[in-house]
């Protein structure tokens, strides 16, 4: 299986940390200096539908692959306001597909967990292309009351098309059950039946600190195992492409690993964490750049609520 093709969709509305600050008690000087974000995109007038069928138009274009042609939609996505149908299928009927579709939640990994099942899919015979498109919008689940969480995220689509090829090595998917750590429960409608008691729903909880460190000895973990499982060594790895959820965690994540700043790229200064989005934007910035060429070997590494994580050995075809 390989990636031929990469688009984002991304709000209008840019947002400060001082635009923050006059909502939540916080200030740049907080948030720059604790997560390195700087700013990040939030939605205003435009929906989640429409960032999800930009990004998949730009990477069907950039893939050359006319829609007719997808065999498959995989849509990652945490929330958004249709609980049902998926919000692959709303964007399907957007893009004039007419492939099967559903939607993944496995919160930040969703971009990876995407790519191990097109990956069997694609590895069966049974599909040829795929269209992954991760649209998330965190900005609806937080509290924009408290300072904690609102400051780390943005809202964003990115997508990829992906095909018969030999770029993905291997990929690994472990999750370990830790609701409590980070969170967002929703309540349900009304039922005259209904006698336990259910109470605590909230916007997002998270454990910060626990998350952080689950998040750096995870990736770390997973990091170690897909390089030696592929028969790699560390340094024969060209970039790392890491989930973007706090400069710090980018940080440690590379200082536990000895590796040189330049192979491990961020954005998180200018996008937040857009949850499963991040990848796929970050590696639509570095094809852009030209930063990315044909034999490098990549790692892709993502965390988050579950806790789950994925992590991947790729070689750019
Ligand atoms: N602005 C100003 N102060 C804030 C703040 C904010 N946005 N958020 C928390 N604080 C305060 C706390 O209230 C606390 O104050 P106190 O010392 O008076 O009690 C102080 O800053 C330290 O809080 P703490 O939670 O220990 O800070 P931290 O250094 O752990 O940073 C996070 C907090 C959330 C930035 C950090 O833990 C983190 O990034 N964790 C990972 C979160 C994440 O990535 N989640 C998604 C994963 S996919």
């Amino acid at each position: 299986m390989k990636i031929i093709g990469t688009g984002v969709g991304l709000p209008r509305l840019r947002v400060t940390n001082d635009m923050i600050a006059k909502y939540v008690d916080t200030s740049d000087e907080w948030v720059s200096s604790r997560t390195g974000i700087r700013e990040r995109r939030i939605i205003s007038d435009e929906t989640l539908i429409d960032l999800g069928t930009q990004a998949a138009k730009e990477a069907l274009a950039k893939a050359s692959v006319d829609i007719a042609d997808i065999d498959l939609l995989i849509c990652s996505n945490v929330a958004n306001s249709y609980v049902t149908p998926s919000l692959g299928c709303i964007i399907q009927g957007k893009l004039g597909a007419s492939c099967p579709c559903f939607d993944i939640n496995n919160a930040c990994a969703g971009f990876l967990t995407a790519m191990d099942i097109a990956d069997g899919y694609i590895s069966s015979g049974k599909y040829k292309n795929i269209l992954i498109v991760c649209a998330e919008e965190p900005s609806r689940i937080v509290d924009w009351t408290s300072r904690e969480a609102c400051i780390l995220f943005g809202d964003a689509a990115s997508a990829a098309v992906v095909t018969v090829g030999e770029g993905l090595q291997k990929m690994r998917i472990s999750t370990k059950s830790m609701p409590d750590v980070l969170y967002y429960k929703r309540k349900l409608e009304y039922n005259p039946f209904v006698t336990k008691n259910e109470e605590g729903f909230k916007p997002l909880q998270m454990n910060g600190r626990e998350v952080f460190k689950m998040a750096v000895s995870a990736s770390v973990a997973d990091i170690k195992k897909v390089v030696e499982d592929t028969g790699w060594k560390m340094e024969d790895v060209d970039m790392f492409v890491l989930h973007q959820a706090n400069l710090r965690i980018i940080e440690s994540i590379r200082q536990h690993l000895d590796l040189p700043e330049e192979k491990v790229p961020h954005n998180v200064e200018r996008s937040g964490n857009t949850s499963s989005a991040c990848i796929p934007i970050l590696l639509n910035e570095l094809l852009e750049e030209g930063k990315i060429k044909k034999g490098d070997k990549i790692v892709f590494s993502a965390f988050g609520a579950g806790f789950s994580t994925a992590a991947g050995t790729y070689i750019w075809e």
